[in-house]
């Protein structure tokens, strides 16, 4: 069994895991990081989305022993509920979300999507979030959440 040595939300973590092991699994069950989701078995959900080195990554689509000497923000790393992110506050004020499921993923994917594209239009925003499936909201108040969030964010 590899030990896998990664920054986890700031914090070094250094374990011992079966080579097996999903990052996705590997935070939720090992770190106990329960934010990050699981919403389907096909790669196709993105509820389990985090960042890998400042990447957006489907966490079930990745090794925790791949991780290793990376640096990993989950949900749990972007803000408190107390001082939220700007995508989460952009997220709660456009009423983004309704059971919330993909949500974390959801924000992790715009939250690099906007780092590298400011000013987005609706329909750049669809296309960044393809990978993000949403089985509530019917997308609207998503993509104007993101849209709100580039500007404060600096666009
Ligand atoms: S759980 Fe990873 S894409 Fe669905
Ligand atoms: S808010 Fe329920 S799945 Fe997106």
């Amino acid at each position: 069994m590899p030990q896998i040595n990664l920054k986890v939300n700031g914090k070094e973590e250094q374990r011992t895991v079966p080579d097996n092991t999903l990052l996705v699994d590997f935070l939720r069950e090992t770190l106990g990081l329960t934010g990050t989701h699981v919403g389907c078995d096909t790669s196709q959900c993105g509820a389990c989305v985090v960042h890998v080195d400042g990447v957006s990554v489907k966490s079930c689509t990745m090794l925790a022993a791949q991780a290793d000497g990376c640096d990993v923000t989950t949900i749990e790393g972007i803000g408190t509920s107390d001082n939220l992110h700007p995508m989460q506050e952009a997220f709660h004020e456009h009423h983004g979300l309704q059971c919330g499921f993909c949500t974390p993923g959801m924000v992790m994917s715009a939250i690099e999507f906007v780092s590298k594209n400011k000013n987005p239009s609706e329909a750049e925003i669809r296309d960044a979030l393809e990978g993000n499936i949403c089985r509530c909201t019917g997308y609207h108040n998503i993509v104007k959440a993101v849209q709100s969030a580039a500007q404060k964010m600096g666009g």
